[in-house]
Formats: structure tokens, sequence, C-alpha cells
């Protein structure tokens, strides 16, 4: 099976960004993690970064939104180049509206969900959304310890999509290392977003191959 690998730039030099792109051009695409102090205490890139890296970037981005209001905000995402825009269901008031609007400007939509929100009630919108990111850390940071406990929730959705014959790609996003994807992997899982691991020691194109590597174990 073809794991995506979709290292985080949250983990990269903010003064090197166009190096650090062009440094993991051998992964699937490049996470870019925006944060606007509301949803999230942090604050990171808004459009006019995000356009600059989709225009310097040798791979697609994958734009990961931790604001409030997607309603309003993510479909410009896709307009300015991302490949895909995610938004958090906790933000949304039309879920189902910002989907269509990401869609009308060309991009793929994700719905990422907290590691304390049911999935249930939001499994509908995969009917429509072309990927779903389960978040195996509480947004806001990186480099915090992968969670455990949100693997049955990959199960539920396994299961919903087995069901409906849906098959949107299953990111995972948070303490994703050598040793937390084949974890995730087993529960189906399939896009593995990793900032530190990638850019917190070594070379990237190393870390890329061994997050690669640790997927096929046991095969
Ligand atoms: C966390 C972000 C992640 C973050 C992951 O809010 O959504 O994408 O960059 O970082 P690591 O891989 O270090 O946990
Ligand atoms: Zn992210």
């Amino acid at each position: 099976m073809h794991v995506r690998i979709h290292p985080s730039v949250l983990a990269a030099d903010f003064a090197n960004l166009e190096s650090a792109v062009r440094d993991v051009s051998t992964a699937d695409a490049v996470h870019v993690d925006v944060m606007d102090n509301h949803f999230v205490p942090s604050l990171t890139f808004g459009p006019q970064m995000v356009q600059r890296l989709a225009e310097v970037s040798p791979i697609p981005l994958d734009v990961h939104l931790m604001i409030v209001d997607p309603d309003t905000y993510a479909a410009e995402y896709a307009r300015i180049g991302a490949e895909s825009v995610t938004f958090h269901v906790e933000a949304a008031t039309d879920p189902q509206g910002v989907i269509d609007a990401i869609h009308a400007e060309g991009g793929q939509a994700g719905i990422a969900i907290k590691p304390g929100t049911p999935l249930a009630p939001h499994l509908p919108l995969l009917h429509s959304a072309d990927l779903v990111l389960i978040m195996t850390v509480e947004p806001g940071a990186g480099g915090q310890a992968f969670l455990p406990e949100v693997m049955p929730k990959l199960a539920e959705l396994r299961t919903y999509l087995t069901e409906h014959g849906l098959s949107p790609l299953v990111q995972v996003d948070g303490g994703i290392t050598v040793k937390t994807l084949p974890v995730a992997l087993a529960e189906g899982a399939d896009t593995f977003v990793a900032g530190s691991s990638v850019f917190g020691h070594g070379t990237p194109a190393d870390n890329i191959r061994a997050l690669r590597g640790a997927a096929t174990q046991g095969e």
C-alpha cells in the first residue's frame, strides 16, 4: 500500500521555507498549519504566505486550517493554489457549505476532528469530503505525544467507509514517528502528517524514507 507522507512546515525554519519545501520533495504533499490566535492560541501563516509557498513548492500543498469561521475563509486557500483545504468541523457553522465552497474553487476538501470530538455526527460529510483528518494530538502545537486513545475513532471511521463504499484519504496528524505510524496504519490511516520527525533531526529526505520504511514493516 502506498502511504502518503505530508511533512508539516510548522517544524521547519520559518526564515527558510522555500528550502524547507524543496528538502521534502520526495514527500507526497507539504502540510501547512494555518493558526489564527483564536481557534488555537498560536498564530502562523495567512493566505499570502500560503500562496507564495504554493508557487515555490515542488509538491502540492495540504492546508490544515485551525481557524475560526472557515465558512468565510476556507475557499480562498483553494483559490490561491492549495491542493487540499482541511477545516475543523468544530469551527464551522455549515460544514457542508464549506466543503462545497472549497470544491467550487477547484480544491479537495478535508474535515478535521479534534481528539475529544465525537466522529459519528460528522460521518455523513464523508459522502462529499475528499479527506478526513483524525487529530492524534490537540491542535495548536508541534512536538506533542501521539494519543493512542484516538485509535478507536479510526476503526469507527473504517467501518463507516466500508459500509458506504467511500474512500476519502484518512489522515492522522500529531506525534507521528517511525513508532506511531505503524499503529495508525494498522487502524486504517493512509496519510501521515509529520513535523518534528521530518524536520527535527537529521535530514528531511532520510526521515521521509524512514517513515515510508516503517509503513512496510511486517508486510
Ligand atoms: C498541530 C499541527 C500539526 C503539527 C504536527 O496542531 O496540526 O500538523 O505540525 O507536529 P508533530 O509532527 O511535531 O506532532
Ligand atoms: Zn496539522
